[in-house]
């Protein structure tokens, strides 16, 4: 069942008084109890994306057309209230710092039990209880106790098993993090990747995972959409994208990581060439201008969807993409 599905999404930002799309035309879905990775360099569009659909964009960015389904509901229809009543309930989001979701003057407790109290009817006493079962959860030894310190008491990856927590602990049907792990070291990362993991297959809920980091991807999610210049460029399952990768954007980002499997010393490979921004998007594919393989008509002509497999497509112009 589709939990959360995106049709044709643009998105735009203010710049100087004009409109620029950042998002072009962007459609995905994901379903119960899947994993969808999102994944793509800086500017891409990636965090843009999401919070366009959970309606939390900056002042100067605007959803100029589309649909937003969550459970066939149409988010871009609802009125405040109601969107707000969904967002920390049925659909939470977790980000890359994650003081930034927590207030340095209140304790642990009083987040989580807020978090719970907003969206159910219940009294402190429960709301505690309930914090300290979600902490047990998150793997927060000595819960009780942690529930009364703030959180400058807490390391970076205890604060965000506290985030997760937070996003959890209403039992949402669709969890977003954005780079959840990226300003954590590594051994914390792969214990915090762990446990959004377990818990994601414990509760069958839908994950949209925003990254740049492949292997993390290739390790969390069933399905992935490769984006770039605002557009997806490539989309499949996990196996697909690794194992037929069939967009040079893909290919490129794929020789760009290190071979986590050989013992050679990891040799990184740039992708040559700097991201389009929004004033100076390429008329045609946005990769073109950095691309190996570019043709004439790359750079005037963006190139429709060419289908591998009823999950695989890629957009360019080598695949046959465009003949349509
Ligand atoms: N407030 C804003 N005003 C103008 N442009 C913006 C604003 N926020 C984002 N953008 C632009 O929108 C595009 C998409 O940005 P987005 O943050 O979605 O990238 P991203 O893929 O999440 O990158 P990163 O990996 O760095 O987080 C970029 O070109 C970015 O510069
Ligand atoms: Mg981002």
């Amino acid at each position: 069942m589709k939990v959360l599905e995106v049709k044709n999404l643009k998105t735009s930002f203010a710049i100087k008084k004009k409109r620029f799309l950042a998002i072009r035309d962007v459609s995905l879905h994901v379903d119960e109890g899947e994993v969808l990775g999102i994944v793509g360099e800086s500017g891409s569009g990636k965090s843009v994306t999401m919070k366009s659909v959970v309606g939390i964009l900056p002042s100067n960015g605007f959803v100029e057309s589309g649909e937003i389904l969550f459970k066939e509901v149409n988010l871009l229809a609802l009125k405040p209230e109601e969107k707000r009543a969904l967002l920390g309930n049925d659909i939470t989001m977790i980000f890359q710092d994650p003081m930034t979701a927590l207030n340095p003057l209140k304790t642990i407790g009083y987040h989580i039990e807020e978090v719970i109290m907003r969206h159910q009817k219940v009294d402190r006493v429960t709301a505690r209880k309930q914090a300290e079962e979600i902490l047990n959860i998150v793997e927060i030894p000595d819960a009780k106790r942690r529930l009364t310190q703030y959180p400058h008491e807490f390391s970076g990856g205890m604060r965000q098993r506290v985030v997760i927590g937070m996003a959890l602990v209403n039992a949402p049907k669709l969890l977003i993090a954005d780079e959840p792990t990226t300003a954590l070291d590594v051994t914390i990362q792969f214990q915090i990747l762990k446990l959004i993991k377990r818990l994601q297959a414990e509760n069958k809920m839908a994950v949209v995972l925003i990254t740049h980091d492949l292997a993390v991807v290739y390790n969390m999610c069933h399905r992935v959409l490769v984006m770039y210049g605002g557009k997806i460029l490539e989309e499949g399952t996990r196996e697909e994208i690794f194992n037929s990768p069939k967009h040079p954007y893909t290919l490129a980002l794929m020789e760009s990581i290190p071979n986590l499997e050989s013992d050679e010393k990891a040799k990184l490979e740039p992708i040559e060439g700097i991201a389009p921004t929004l004033e100076n998007m390429p008329k045609g594919c946005p990769f073109a201008p950095r691309c190996k393989h570019a043709m004439a008509i790359c750079a005037d002509v963006m190139p429709t969807g060419q289908a591998f497999s009823e999950t695989h497509s890629s957009y360019c112009h080598l695949n046959g993409g465009g003949d349509a």
